[in-house]
């Protein structure tokens, strides 16, 4: 057997699989994040550690956990969690989406040598920007920061004692030689920092280190279970999608969008504002545009007309032409193709006739636009999307999910009701690394239905990504 665990924004979520990789158990642990100022996005790291003690105590209470091999882990990518010398949180972990150090991620970019060695921006949600932030305003922490973890290599501490890292989530830190596979000395130097406050870097399918025997009796596991490297949230996801060669994409529509593709080779292009990462597995990388409020713009406007939004998105029949009304999703900045944390979102052009379902749809239309935005930014660096699944709560909406078809020109597949996301992924990177399998166990989900595009639409779609781009150009830097 073999565990997953994925930390992820709103919630840590943990998975029991077998070795015919089925789905044993499952549990959850809610979190929330702290948005003290504009633009700020935090979390506690003993909150992660409440949440973890909680999964893998229902876990055991579900499954005899004598028979697990292996735990992969999975978590929300560039979060900033800063140590001590004596492996203390220094303060609050400041999250993936958190823009606040937006002056010093341009200063950042503005030295092409992160651009050369990192194949990226520097984003301000990326972590060395924000590690600038601590140095800038609150000089004392970082005085005191001997080690700098991502949020699930937190939890590996906790789990092994070690101070580990892997390749997928260490590319988002604008401190990894993307292409080399390793830290870059002369970036981590830019910073004031060095290799010594970096974790030591294993791939997503390599062993770590084993689970400490103190929590391996709390939880009823046996001695030496491994624990793998793992991977970002959308790299596992897609190991856990079997999205791990060139041609195969998916688009997920959770709290932030990704459309993720896999490819063989590391082809970074930095100025499209698209994502060059490695991926899970060796000699593997990917790309992804980064869409910061997906399924969470949804969300958000659900909770402002107070109703739930699958509700919302039930309600719409079948797919329409864009109404004249447009979203632009922005409520927290936005990454690709923009990289601009500054924009807010907004609703455009509304008449007198716009009413509940005008907007409804228009937040969809919104962040179809955007998703449209990251796969024209991802095809011009040359990537090949053969094959699109739809992942994420966001792919539960068909309304949603044929407007992606039709705004993309290209059929959209879902995989049958199940779970293949981080935390699937990640428990199969713990099977990678207790038996020595490879990417041939990431095999794709069964397809339970594929979403056609509409071409009638698609002429209509076109045409409203093309206002949406030039609603955007009106308000940039309308702060
Ligand atoms: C990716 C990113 C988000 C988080 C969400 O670059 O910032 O997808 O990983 O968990």
């Amino acid at each position: 057997m073999y565990i997953g665990l994925d930390l992820g924004t709103s919630g840590l979520k943990g998975i029991v699989i077998d070795d015919n990789q089925t789905i044993l158990a499952e549990a959850n642990a809610a979190l929330t994040v702290s948005r003290p100022h504009d633009g700020w996005s935090e979390q506690a790291p003993a909150d992660w550690i409440a949440a973890v003690e909680d999964v893998m105590g229902a876990l055991a209470s579900k499954v005899d956990m004598s028979g697990v091999r292996a735990i992969g882990l999975s978590g929300q990518m560039h979060g900033a969690t800063l140590l001590d010398a004596a492996g203390e949180v220094l303060r609050p972990c400041i999250l993936w989406n958190d823009t606040r150090s937006a002056v010093e991620a341009a200063a950042m970019d503005a030295n092409p040598l992160f651009r050369d060695l990192t194949g990226n921006i520097v984003f301000p949600g990326f972590t060395a920007p924000k590690l600038e932030w601590v140095k800038n305003n609150e000089p004392d922490t970082f005085m005191k920061v001997a080690k700098v973890l991502l949020p699930k290599d937190y939890l590996r501490y906790f789990l092994t004692g070690e101070y580990v890292a892997e390749m997928s989530d260490a590319a988002g830190t604008s401190w990894l030689d993307t292409g080399a596979r390793d830290w870059s000395d002369t970036l981590l130097a830019a910073t004031d920092l060095g290799r010594e406050h970096m974790p030591r870097l294993v791939e997503g399918s390599e062993a770590s280190g084993n689970v400490r025997a103190e929590l391996a009796s709390k939880w009823g596991l046996p001695a030496n279970v491994v624990v793998a490297g793992g991977g970002g949230d959308n790299a596992a996801s897609a190991v856990g999608v079997g999205v791990v060669k060139s041609g195969d994409a998916f688009v997920s529509l959770g709290t932030s969008g990704v459309l993720f593709a896999a490819s063989d080779s590391y082809q970074p292009d930095a100025a499209s504002a698209v994502h060059t990462f490695c991926h899970a597995l060796p000699d593997t990388w990917h790309q992804m545009g980064v869409i910061l409020a997906a399924a969470d713009a949804m969300n958000w406007f659900a909770k402002v007309l107070g109703q739930k939004p699958a509700a919302l998105t039930g309600a719409l029949g079948d797919l329409q032409a864009p109404s004249r009304a447009l979203f632009l999703p922005y409520l927290g900045g936005e990454r690709t193709p923009h990289n601009d944390a500054k924009i807010r979102a907004s609703f455009l052009h509304l008449d007198h006739n716009a009413d509940q379902h005008t907007m409804v749809r228009a937040v969809l239309e919104g962040v179809t636009h955007a998703v449209k935005d990251s796969f024209d930014a991802l095809t011009s660096t040359g990537t090949k999307i053969e094959r699109l699944l739809a992942v994420g709560g966001g792919s539960k909406s068909d309304y949603w999910v044929q407007a992606i078809a039709t705004s993309l020109g290209m059929p959209v597949h879902l995989p049958v009701a199940g779970d293949f996301g981080g935390a699937f992924g990640a428990a199969r990177l713990g099977m990678m690394a207790a038996t020595g399998a490879g990417a041939e166990i990431a095999t794709l989900p069964t397809i339970e239905r594929t979403i056609d595009p509409v071409p009638e639409l698609k002429g209509d779609f076109d045409a409203a990504h093309q206002r949406y781009q030039n609603a955007y150009k009106a308000l940039k830097g309308l702060n």
